[in-house]
């Protein structure tokens, strides 16, 4: 399945355990019911666990995720000379991170080509170290994926910047310097490199057009409770004042929103009944009217966000993708999963990114009525999926595949699980604890 093997992963990460078996079988049709544990999100986790590599002293991170991407990520970091110290409890799993010495020279290639969030190694390291070197980022094929913005901010503060045969050369010679920035679209990425980078800079950074999702919030809290001064996270301008005398930190990782708007559409799909733990509405942003309009009954609780279909049953409905406070585009397959057995049609547009409906092939082989227009997916309801065997081509297109089999009549068997592996934590078992017929299983 991956050319990570358990040994070249468990150097870093003694939790990490690859799943045996290649397929993923789903007898679908039965309800989801019980309490499913919403996880750490796994794109809050990757850049705080980057931001650690900006002081020497110890930053804690709970509730994270136990996925491929954060192991991978913490094979990255503990060759570039950081220290990783893991626990596991009740609560999850635990990382210290330490990073007295950097060597960035020792960036493995291979694993910045997997991962899209490494390229916030550069802000890391250009922060710190005055320079950095690494590969173009690679990460799920969904488009195009530029990483211009942040080569420009960081340019901006004062690092030259040179792209050659596919490698980045950054430095920094004098340190980095604030600078007003204007992003050219809200980045998500872009935001958190130049947040980062602009810690350790020298001087005032104003970020305008900045992302507004909530893992930029999280990470202003955690770089804050280092020491950064950090104002406007989560709203469109946000000012970081430089030159900040770091130290450690301890900091909870936020729910996993995507995770959680995912197992809403599985209660309402199955029409089971979850309780998903640590969820909260506020993180879906547009994604809960959307989701209420389609039939996902959601209800806050002490615990967290609980999921039923709602009495009129699965209704069509239209969805366009947005950043943040828009509906997320992380939920699109998953929901174009959910609305291909919905009453009626549905529209959904995709907005962020070019390529992201390579899921729409596979859901059309489990019979679900879609065309394709452009950036719009048309999509006519049909009552019920029907089982087959399917490709998983990025981590929510797997998602919304398992989503799909879980709904469906019959047998889903589904391929291309590493996409699976790398964005969720322990899916497979959580969704086997609420009932649902599923197994791993050798190719
Ligand atoms: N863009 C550029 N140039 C840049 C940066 C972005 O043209 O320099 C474009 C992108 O091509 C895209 C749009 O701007 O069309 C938005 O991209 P953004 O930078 O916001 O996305 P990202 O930082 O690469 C993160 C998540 C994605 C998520 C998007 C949007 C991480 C590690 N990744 O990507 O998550 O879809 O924000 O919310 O945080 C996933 O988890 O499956 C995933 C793809």
């Amino acid at each position: 399945m991956s050319e990570f093997s358990q040994a070249s992963l468990a150097v870093a990460s003694p939790w990490w355990r690859t799943p045996e078996g290649g397929r993923l079988t789903i007898r679908g049709g039965a309800p989801l019911i019980g309490r499913y544990p919403v996880s750490g999100a796994k794109n809050a986790v990757l850049p705080l666990m980057v931001a650690s590599l900006l002081t020497p002293h110890l930053v804690t991170l709970h509730n994270v995720p136990a996925s491929l991407d954060v192991a991978v990520l913490a094979n990255l970091l503990q060759r570039l000379g950081a220290h990783l110290s893991w626990s596991e409890s009740a609560q999850g799993l635990s990382v210290t991170l330490s990073a007295d010495r950097l060597h960035p020279a020792r960036v493995d290639p291979e694993l910045v080509r997997r991962m899209r969030a490494s390229v916030l190694l550069l802000g890391a390291l250009l922060g710190r170290q005055g320079e950095a070197r690494l590969p173009m980022p690679g990460g799920d094929a969904i488009g195009l994926r530029g990483i211009d913005f942040h080569l420009t901010g960081l340019r901006a503060m004062g690092a030259e910047i040179t792209v050659s045969a596919g490698m980045i050369e950054a430095r920094a010679p004098q340190g980095l310097h604030g600078a007003e920035i204007l992003l050219p679209q809200p980045s998500v990425g872009a935001t958190e490199n130049l947040m980062i980078a602009a810690v350790l800079a020298e001087g005032e950074t104003i970020i305008r057009n900045a992302a507004l999702e909530p893992e930029i919030l999280d990470l202003a809290l955690c770089l804050g409770q280092m020491g950064a001064a950090i104002q406007g996270a989560g709203t469109e301008v946000i000012t970081i004042a430089g030159g900040a005398t770091l130290r450690g930190a301890v900091h909870g990782v936020m729910p996993d929103r995507i995770e959680l708007g995912t197992l809403a559409c599985a209660a309402a799909l199955t029409d089971g009944d979850l309780l998903l733990a640590h969820g909260r509405l506020d993180l879906l942003g547009a994604a809960a009217p959307v989701l209420a309009a389609a039939g996902v009954l959601l209800e806050e609780t002490p615990e967290g966000l609980r999921a039923r279909r709602a009495p009129g049953g699965l209704q069509g409905t239209d969805v366009q993708t947005r950043p943040y406070p828009g509906f997320a585009t992380d939920l699109q397959a998953p929901v174009m999963a959910l609305l291909a057995s919905a009453a009626g049609v549905s529209a959904i547009t995709e907005t962020i990114f070019e390529q992201r409906f390579r899921h729409v092939d596979e859901l059309r082989k489990m019979g679900a009525q879609i065309q394709v227009q452009g950036r719009t997916a048309l999509l006519r309801g049909v009552p019920r999926l029907t089982g087959a065997p399917v490709l998983a081509t990025d981590v929510r297109a797997a998602a919304a595949l398992v989503l799909a089999g879980l709904g469906a009549a019959g047998m889903t068997e589904i391929k291309g699980l590493e996409h699976l592996d790398r964005g969720y934590d322990g899916m497979v078992r959580k969704l086997a604890a609420c009932g649902a017929t599923i197994d791993r299983l050798p190719c």
